[in-house]
């Protein structure tokens, strides 16, 4: 096999699985992807946090920026936009293949990312950026490319989903549950960005994009968090036959003279208890698809934690792996180019 060198950036919950896994699978991976994968080192900030203790210290440096030269694939599990955005711009200058999870800086610079990966042919994968294990970016852009979606319904954030389900079920305490969200890997480093559904609307903006081919900013995206819903509100929406769920809605509307919009807003939805969504529980994500001639879809399993997100980066490994080896043929350009700009609309409507 030709070998191809991998970069990481990033050891982290999700960043130690990723490392972990691909040193344990490496023969395996290499049958799959064509290729062998060499895992040429691991950036972090520090050397020495606990999660390292486990993988090789010779892979550990603080120099990001040479790491990443001469990489075939640049795995990006920092987070956050700065220095994330500098480093990802590097990789493809520098003619990498990226694989990211990183929800905020693809919806915040998503166009930036992908238009200078276009410039150069390279390739940006980013299915654990939403939803976590679950497969969902390339059913919205590959399988569900010939049909129209007209509406997603997501429960894409795992803290706010287990935070909600045992306040439902157990009537657990709202800071007790989020404090055990943490501790479980979960949340984020700053869990605002759940309870707040910040998190939430960054997947709502990616999903969105690739649902309707266009380009959602992040402002257009309607955001309500879950800091306002208490036992109470939990109490009456059980007597009524609903359960809260945080939901991304995402629509295709259409006005009476049949001009089109998108509607993306997340907020605290009261979901029919007899609906599919009303039953994910715990830390999963599930994502609800409409589309004209497929019907109705659900794709489920678990959103959050480090060795379940790590399985869709080493997805994008593989699929970044195979791309090399059959000579750089890419599907960038041909599914992202000439995008229709869709005008984004505020619809805000209890679901
Ligand atoms: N904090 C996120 C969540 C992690 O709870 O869903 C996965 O993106």
């Amino acid at each position: 096999y030709r070998t191809l060198r991998v970069a990481l950036l990033g050891a982290g919950a999700v960043g130690s699985q990723v490392a972990d896994l691909l040193l344990k699978h490496g023969d395996e991976l290499a049958d799959r992807a064509g290729a062998k994968l060499e895992l040429a080192g691991i950036a972090v900030r520090n050397i020495g946090s606990k999660r390292d203790a486990d993988l090789p210290r010779e892979l550990f440096t603080t120099d990001a920026e040479t790491l990443i030269v001469g990489s075939d694939i640049v795995i990006e599990l920092m987070g956050g936009i700065e220095p994330a955005r500098t480093q990802v711009l590097h990789a493809i200058a520098s003619g990498a293949d990226v694989v990211t999870a990183n929800k905020a800086l693809l919806a915040t610079h998503g166009s930036e990312v992908f238009e200078a990966a276009d410039q150069v042919g390279a390739e940006v994968y980013y299915e654990a950026a939403a939803a976590g294990a679950i497969p969902i970016i390339r059913p919205l852009r590959d399988s569900l490319a010939g049909d129209r979606v007209v509406r997603i319904m997501g429960i894409v954030n795992g803290t706010t989903n287990y935070i909600l389900d045992r306040m439902d079920t157990e009537g657990a305490d709202f800071a007790d549950v989020l404090a055990q969200a943490q501790q479980l890997g979960y949340a984020e480093a700053d869990p605002t960005a759940d309870v707040e559904g910040y998190d939430a609307a960054q997947k709502a903006a990616i999903l969105a994009s690739l649902a309707f081919h266009t380009t959602v900013p992040l402002d257009a995206v309607h955001r309500e968090g879950i800091t306002s819903v208490d036992a109470a509100m939990i109490e009456s929406a059980r007597h009524a036959g609903y359960v809260i769920k945080l939901l991304a809605v995402c629509e295709r509307l259409t006005a009476a003279d049949g001009s089109e919009s998108i509607s993306v807003r997340v907020y605290p939805a009261l979901v029919d208890r007899s609906h599919p969504l009303a039953s994910v529980h715990g830390a999963n994500n599930a994502v609800f698809v409409q589309a004209e001639a497929a019907g109705d879809l659900m794709f489920y399993g678990a959103g959050a934690g480090g060795v379940q997100t790590a399985s869709a980066v080493l997805g994008d490994v593989v699929s970044a792996a195979r791309r090399h080896i059959a000579g750089g043929v890419g599907v960038g350009e041909s599914t992202r180019a000439n995008l229709p700009a869709v005008p984004i609309g505020h619809v805000i409507t209890r679901y």
